[in-house]
């Protein structure tokens, strides 16, 4: 990061209760720096959470949404970690989260809670940045910038919607595209084809959480033959020349006693990767996260070997942009590419640690958003900063995804020069 020597000193932390996307309470962190300049920050949060991940702090009380408060994170934000931001002058980002870190003392952020602590961290980053472009302070050392491919997630299922798909996500991505422009135009287009398709098959064309729609399907295959036709439909070619598919199965969420539970069948680990063998020569999908369930490493790096040499096998559950859980992955060969996700991990500095560990093995990176957003676009800048050329951010629709691919085309309209797509090296 490229805030290491902008000394800085905090003078306001405060945290409000708001709303996210899925109408559920989450954290809007302000804060004031010494020299007067102020940032705010929405922290997102998730449905289909990866054990290891980082624990957000919930009040419990069932007489306030459900037990979904978060007036003791707020809490935390406007007592602990004020005082502690505001205790002395900082040299640097890093420096400051290294601090919230250790004051917390757990290994999951769960005594101030992870959704206090990265509201602050990307609070803070972004206030420090000054007068530069958030993307421009997040850039690691040697590393260029460059516009991501966008995944729109175009049809939900899983515990993102309430149809029969067992599968989580049906995403496309234009990673033929000649420019992140041209990417949105191509995903507005294949999303408003995939519509006008389900409608005159008399589906229901209701959504998801993240915006795509949520059909009462149920076969994977059914969903990417629909798909293809979209693709086509709206006047692109279905692959990688053109507009290819990416899944998210969340696979996590349909094993139960060593087998996954799809559409009616009970698959072995290994009848579940064949199932993935045969759908990547039958569909033009380039991208699998999460196809195994998140304790399953030996049918992870059994589905690497099987397919990593063509498909980008993404570890999200499995991961949780943890810099150590990853490290240990690239040890053992399993997947080759992690979600980037910072509520996952806590702050911005682990998250940037996860991807500088990625970019060291050469394991590609694709930096995400949760099921329950707020319009905050902090991922977008995360994701041109690091260079790493992918995002995922939903469907092509609703204010919440939107605001992060509407963040990307102002980016690239003020800096034409920079390259869209995947980086070299990305299969
Ligand atoms: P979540 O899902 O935000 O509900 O955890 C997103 C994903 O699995 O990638
Ligand atoms: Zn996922």
């Amino acid at each position: 990061m490229d805030l290491v020597d902008g000394r800085f000193t905090v003078v306001g932390l405060s945290a409000l209760e708001v709303l996210d996307s899925r109408g559920h309470p989450t954290l809007q962190v302000q804060v004031r720096l010494g020299d007067g300049t102020t940032a705010v920050a929405g922290v997102p949060a998730g449905a289909s959470t990866g054990s290891r991940e980082a624990v957000e702090a919930r009040d419990g009380d069932p007489d306030r949404y459900g037990g979904k408060g978060v007036l003791g994170a707020v809490a935390h934000v406007e007592g602990e970690l004020r005082e502690l931001a505001c205790s002395r002058p900082w040299n640097s980002v890093e420096q400051l989260d290294a601090v919230m870190v250790d004051a917390d003392g757990t290994a999951n952020k769960s005594r101030f809670g992870v959704n206090a602590i990265v509201g602050v961290s990307m609070a803070v980053a972004r206030a420090a940045a000054g007068g530069q472009e958030l993307f421009q302070a997040l850039r690691p050392p040697g590393v260029s910038p460059r516009l991501p491919v966008p995944h729109f997630n175009v049809l939900n299922g899983g515990v993102h919607a309430g149809n029969a798909l067992d599968f989580q996500e049906f995403m496309i991505a234009p990673v033929g595209a000649p420019s992140f422009a041209e990417a949105v135009r191509a995903g507005a287009g294949v999303y408003a084809a995939l519509g006008g398709l389900l409608r005159r098959a008399g589906h229901d064309t209701g959504l998801g959480d993240e915006g795509g729609f949520a059909p009462q399907l149920e076969r994977p295959e059914e969903v990417l033959s629909l798909l293809v036709g979209a693709i086509e439909a709206a006047g692109y070619t279905a692959g990688r020349e053109g507009v290819a598919i990416a899944l998210d199965p969340a696979a996590s969420e349909f094993y139960r006693d060593g087998a996954y539970h799809v559409a009616g069948q009970v698959l072995s680990s290994a009848e579940m990767i064949e199932r993935y063998a045969q759908i990547v020569v039958d569909f033009p999908v380039w991208s699998i996260e999460d196809g195994l369930a998140e304790d399953d490493w030996g049918g992870w790096a059994k589905l690497t070997e099987r397919l990593g040499d063509t498909t980008q096998i993404v570890g999200d559950d499995l991961f949780v942009t943890d810099p150590r859980i990853i490290a240990e992955a690239i040890d053992r060969g399993v997947g080759n590419a992690a979600l980037i996700k910072p509520n996952q991990i806590g702050t911005v500095t682990e998250t940037l640690e996860a991807m500088r560990t990625c970019r060291t093995a050469g394991y590609a990176q694709m930096v995400s958003h949760r099921s329950g957003e707020t319009c905050d676009s902090f991922i977008a800048d995360l994701a041109v900063g690091t260079g790493c050329g992918q995002l995922k951010s939903g469907a092509p629709a609703r204010g919440e995804r939107v605001a992060k691919y509407n963040r990307l085309l102002g980016i690239a309209a003020d800096h034409p020069s920079l390259a869209y797509g995947l980086p070299e090296g990305v299969r």
